[in-house]
Order: C-alpha cells, then structure tokens, then sequence
C-alpha cells in the first residue's frame, strides 16, 4: 500500500492552495528599488526604476514602475525623489489609475540638489497597482543619478488573511474589540504544529490580536497663534489610509499601545510658506522622541520626514505636535503632505503555541 494515495496527495495539494497561510513564505512580497537617472515632467507620468534590490514575490515590475498586488493586505510604502535643480518637484504615489494618496513637493529654484521623502501605508485588494507619477508639466523633474537619489520601496505589513477564510471554517476567525473579523497570522509557528491541546488550553483572549497599523494624513495646514489654550494639542487627522486594530484615534490625533512591543513610526510635514517648521513626535504627556526642524523664512513649500522606532507598553501613547506659537506652521491640502504612519514591528510576548489559522489545516493533515 502506498503511503500517500493520489486522493491524499490532491488533499494535500488543495490545502496548500487554500491555506497558503500554513507556509508562513507564501505571505510575503517586498521591492526595493532604485533610478540611476533623472526624470523630466511630460506625458509619460510613470517613474520607472533601472536597479533592483529586492524583488520578493516579483510584484513590482520596474521597467513598468508598477506594483500590482498578489497578495490583499495593508502594505508600508515609502519613497525618496530627488529635487533637479531649478525644476520644481512633484511627484504622488498613486494607487490604481487616479488616486493620489500622498505627495512629495519642493518648489524652491535653487541650484542645490535635495531629496524629499513621504510614506504612507495602504490597504490594497488582488490586483491593485501602486506607483509614482511625476508631475506632466516640463517645469518639475525629478533629479537622479547613479548614486541613486530616486529610491522606492514597498512591504506587506499584515496580510489580509480573513479573505481566505471567510468562506472555508468560522474556526479561523477571530473577532476584535470592534466586531470586526480579524485572522491571525501563521508565520513561525509550524514547529508548534502538532501540538492541538496545549493551544486549545492557550487560545489568545479575544482582545490580543497581535496586529496593529494605522496610517493617516491631513488634508490642512496649521497655522501657529498666539491662543495659550491650542498650543498642547496632538496634530489631528482627516484622512485615514489603515487603523488595524483601531488603536488610533483620528480625531484626537492619538495613538494608544495595546500590544506591548517594538513599533516603528514615521511622520512627513510640509513647511508652510513664511513660517517656522517645528514638529515633534511625542511618548506620552512630554517625551519627545523625534523631530523636524526647518526656519527658514522662504516663502516656498517643501517637506521633511523623519522616522523612529520605539519600545511601547499597553496604554503609552505616540503623538504628533506640532510647535503652537504664532510664526509656526506646517502646510498641507488635499495632496495630503502631512502624513503620520506607526505599525508594530514586533510583539514583547511571543506566542508560545500555534496561531488559531493553523487548526484547520492541521486536523485535515492528521485525517491525511
Ligand atoms: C514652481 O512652482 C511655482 C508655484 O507653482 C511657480 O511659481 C514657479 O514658476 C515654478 N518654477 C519653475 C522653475 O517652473
Ligand atoms: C477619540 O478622541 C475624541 C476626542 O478626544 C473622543 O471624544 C472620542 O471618544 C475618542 N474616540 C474613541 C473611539 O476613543
């Protein structure tokens, strides 16, 4: 007798195909990508890339400058574009055909070369495409060289793994403090595999979904004024790109830690026109972690990033402020430059036994 049948084999085959989350592998996509020249506004819209550093899964096609989506999930998106001297500089990161989620600016017409960096996390369905597009008009260019100043890079953050799920067994869903069905992830539990009853003892409490992302931006300046009363409070947000585990308050401007662990953050502010550009990420009532600085007077717009990771308990709070006096000011529209982006990189407590996705296709190993 052989000891697999064709039966068992086709079984086997299928719950690889319907249960890719079983090998922690199958979830993942990253590029990392480079332009070694320099790029002038005009019809062709699409920045292409010339060097490739990682390309994990192949989703991003460089010569074609597009990201497409093969796995749906909430993936990070960051990129750097160099400033061409004398050209004003624009360029947006685009999702499908029209819509522009955040942009990078710089007007000045100095001959100095500058980069500017933005990024944003978005939630992206099978088959979404991603991409930068340089401003049309011949006035904006993009400046790179082999040194490369053009940068852009991608990564899944949190697959979507309840898509897969949903229609199979309830026994992969979870449901958060929101109502809302999470799965969890399997990704380096397998050597747990086989041990069923110690997990059914241990399953994680409802309210320890291990995910946690948001990505916001605002779509209005701030300006500094004289008002005592403002000048302590978070920069708050209109727009919300991704809020896993809703541990962002968008109309506070709050993030509040729930799963203790390593969290990286990274914020982008448009200088205001004339005024003093002073932002600080901040831990709690007054700790502040990071910031940007710029006071020059000059009467054009431009944009600073910075980005930091951080070491959290349940209930610290990460927020952004921005400094209230009059003279003080950070510049957005509806190009969104004001961009605020934290996920969890690492949780402190590692689960001791395996993630509740991997029963299903466990109990039908053992059947095999
Ligand atoms: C850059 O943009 C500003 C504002 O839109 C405009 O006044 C200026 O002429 C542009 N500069 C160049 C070099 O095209
Ligand atoms: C968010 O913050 C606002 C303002 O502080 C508060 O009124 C609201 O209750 C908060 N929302 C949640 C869901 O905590």
């Amino acid at each position: 007798m052989f000891p697999l049948s064709i039966s068992s084999l086709l079984a086997l085959v299928q719950i690889i195909l319907v249960f890719p989350v079983a090998r922690g592998t199958d979830f993942r996509s990253a590029f990392s990508v480079a332009r070694t020249n320099s790029m002038e506004g005009g019809p062709e819209m699409v920045i292409t890339f010339d060097k490739v550093y990682v390309n994990i899964g192949g989703d991003f096609d460089p010569k074609a400058g597009l990201f497409r989506c093969r796995i749906p999930g909430a993936y990070y998106f960051s990129f750097t574009v160099g400033k061409f001297p004398k050209k004003n500089l624009s360029v947006m990161l685009m999702k499908n055909k029209n819509e522009v989620q955040v942009i990078v600016y710089d007007e000045h017409h100095h001959k100095e070369r500058k980069v500017a960096s933005q990024s944003a996390m978005l939630q992206l369905d099978y088959g979404d495409t991603v991409w930068l597009r340089l401003h049309g008009d011949p006035k904006y260019a993009l400046y790179s060289n082999v040194g490369p100043y053009t940068t852009f890079n991608g990564y899944l953050i949190y697959p979507d793994t309840s898509s897969y799920f949903q229609s199979s067994s309830d026994s992969y869903k979870l449901h958060n403090s929101q109502g809302m069905t999470v799965s969890r992830e399997a990704s380096s539990e397998q050597n747990e595999i086989f041990k069923p009853n110690s997990m059914m003892a241990d399953q994680p409490a409802l309210n320890t979904d291990p995910r946690s992302a948001f990505s916001v931006a605002r779509t209005q300046s701030l300006v500094g004024s004289e008002d005592r009363k403002t000048q302590h409070q978070p920069i708050t947000f209109d727009t919300q790109f991704v809020n896993i585990g809703k541990d962002f308050n968008l109309s506070a401007g709050v993030f509040r830690c729930r799963v203790a662990g390593a969290y990286y953050f990274s914020f982008t502010i448009g200088k205001m026109p004339y005024k003093t550009m002073s932002v600080k990420l901040m831990k709690n009532q007054n700790e502040v972690q990071a910031m940007i600085y710029d006071d020059s007077h000059s009467k054009k717009r431009e944009m600073q990033s910075q980005s930091v990771m951080l070491s959290l308990q349940p209930g610290d709070t990460v927020w952004l402020y921005s400094y209230g006096r009059d003279g003080y000011g950070a510049y957005s529209n509806h190009g969104k430059y004001i961009t605020f982006t934290g996920f969890l990189v690492y949780s402190e407590e590692t689960p001791k036994h395996m993630p509740v996705t991997n029963l299903k296709s466990e109990v039908v190993l053992t059947e095999i």
